[in-house]
């Protein structure tokens, strides 16, 4: 089974609680957030205070991506404001492993994104340690960009490893994702969809019912 994390950054922000509201009654897996620091990535999205005021509308689990260059300076405040899984980026300044280890002691799930650029490689030695692997699909940053096909391949070799290492991690992507590359997506093996643009456009519901049939 796929699950579906639809991206709030593609909400409309003057009405995020109604707008949970809609997303809530279509069944979710997760809330995807998209955090930006405006320093690790060229943008500027939210922080923990909106999350904590959000936390109280819903009970679906909060995807946390942290696209900033110093998380590990903020975990505390992502695991109080209501994260049920916070994701950090390899490619941020920090020590990875002390990072997921910090995300851990606050109970949160752990897990590690890496840009299109990055290498598996980078990051195959902490697989064993994290809840999810999340595989950009492309430059993060900003909703509404085109998937890049060159990952796919990135894609299946991360699945062939957790499933020949019989890991339990999940394998999420984000970027781009619309019914036709998330089809292409969880062909190479991705359990999770992340998705901005395509949901919000149009029927919410109806967008994500299709793009859970992608799975099937
Ligand atoms: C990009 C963010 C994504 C983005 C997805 O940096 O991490 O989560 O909001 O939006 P779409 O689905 O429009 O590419
Ligand atoms: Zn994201």
């Amino acid at each position: 089974m796929i699950r579906i994390a639809p991206s709030l950054l593609s909400a409309d922000f003057s009405r995020l609680g109604e707008q949970i509201d809609v997303l809530e009654k279509c069944n979710p897996d997760l809330f995807h957030i998209d955090v930006m620091d405006g320093h690790f990535v060229p943008n500027i999205t939210i922080g923990p205070v909106v999350i904590r005021s959000i936390r109280n509308c819903t009970k679906i689990p909060f995807d946390v991506h942290l696209m900033i260059s110093h998380p590990n300076r903020f975990i505390k405040s992502f695991a109080d404001a209501g994260s049920d899984i916070i994701t950090v980026h390899a490619e941020a300044k920090h020590n990875l492993d002390e990072t997921i280890k910090l995300i851990k002691e606050y109970n949160v799930k752990a897990g590690v994104a890496i840009n299109p650029d990055t290498p598996l490689s980078t990051i195959e030695k902490v697989l064993n340690r994290i809840d999810l692997l999340l595989i950009m699909t492309v430059h993060p940053g900003f909703a509404g960009q085109k998937f890049i096909h060159d990952v796919v391949p990135k894609i299946k070799n991360a699945r062939n490893i957790i499933d020949t290492e019989g890991l339990k991690l999940d394998l999420e992507v984000d970027g781009g994702i619309n019914l036709k590359t998330g089809k292409i997506a969880v062909d190479a093996g991705a359990n999770i969809l992340v998705a901005g643009s395509f949901i919000f456009k149009g029927n919410v519901k109806e967008n994500i019912e299709q793009l859970r049939k992608v799975g099937k």
